[in-house]
């Protein structure tokens, strides 16, 4: 069951997170990265990880031909993946290259749990309202070139943070540092709000997780649709989620630097 989407190459994960320590900044517990299927930061010849190597070997082919650096990971449905592959992309891709992960669903966050940082810290909406700067939102990873922008605590009124032209003041900013990061996005579920319409404007590109035997094609034309004119440069199929926890139940699919659309 490979899906409409069409297919690149299977890649997969791995956990065990320790390389050497950075400076001040947050180090992460390997153990619960294996326990949130972090495997992204693991060791290189694990098959997990090969999933998001080989997404990030796409991504990176875009980025080259394109000069693009800003990508939202997005999907129609709550629970497609879209924190998980943004997760993992992020971290394979820090292996290499310098990395933001912005979670931008206000709503729901996941990533501060998931990779387990701090409460204490503020958070995006912090920046996004004024009342911190995004040096004091920045969680470094620890021995990586890691990044992480992560809510602290969910919103109920995420619109008029996004809407607010500070959103474009910090994408720019982060856009604009010397290390020219590559930055992924984690965002809500498209079928559910508009937040995506109002975080579009400021992505180069989306990747959009597709999940079988969930994702109806009409959902995910009416995704495509809203982002406009924002392009989807490709799809994840993400199907671990229906199926039982087995390694060989990771699969990814890339489609790169196409609008694509279902058959
Ligand atoms: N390929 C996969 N294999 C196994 N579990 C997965 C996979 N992808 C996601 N999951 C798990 O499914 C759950 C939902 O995934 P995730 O939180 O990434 O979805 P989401 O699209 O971000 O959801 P939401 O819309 O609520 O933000 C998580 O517990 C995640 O660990
Ligand atoms: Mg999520």
């Amino acid at each position: 069951m490979r899906a409409h989407v069409e297919t690149g190459e299977v890649v997969s994960i791995i956990p065990s997170a320790g390389r050497e320590a950075g400076s001040s900044d947050h180090t992460l517990n390997p153990a619960l990265l294996r326990s949130n299927l972090v495997v992204g930061f693991g060791a290189t010849d694990s098959e997990d990880v090969h999933p998001f190597f080989t997404l990030r070997s796409q991504l990176l082919k875009h980025v080259r031909a394109t000069d693009q650096r800003f990508f939202a990971i997005a999907s129609t449905q709550p629970g497609n993946g879209k924190s998980h592959v943004a997760i993992n992309l992020a971290a394979a891709l820090s292996r290499i290259h310098p990395t933001v992960l912005i979670e931008l669903d206000l709503r729901r966050p996941s990533i501060g749990r998931t990779l387990g940082l701090s409460p204490d810290h503020p958070g995006i909406e912090d920046a996004l309202s004024g009342a911190a700067s995004l040096q004091e939102t920045a969680i470094r990873i620890a021995g990586t070139r890691l990044t992480v922008h992560r809510v602290r605590d969910p919103q109920a009124d995420p619109e008029t943070l996004l809407a607010s032209d500070r959103l474009r003041e910090l994408t720019r900013a982060i856009h604009d540092a010397d290390d020219r990061p590559i930055c992924i996005v984690d965002t809500p579920p498209t079928v559910i709000h508009d937040d995506i319409m109002l975080i579009a404007p400021v992505i180069d590109g989306v990747i959009m997780v597709v999940q079988e035997g969930r994702t109806s094609k009409r959902a995910l034309v009416n995704a495509i649709k809203s982002l406009s004119p924002t392009p989807v440069i490709g799809s994840v199929l993400n199907r671990s989620i229906s199926a039982p926890l087995q390694t060989a139940d990771y699969a990814y699919y890339y489609n790169p630097m196409e609008q694509r659309q279902p058959a």
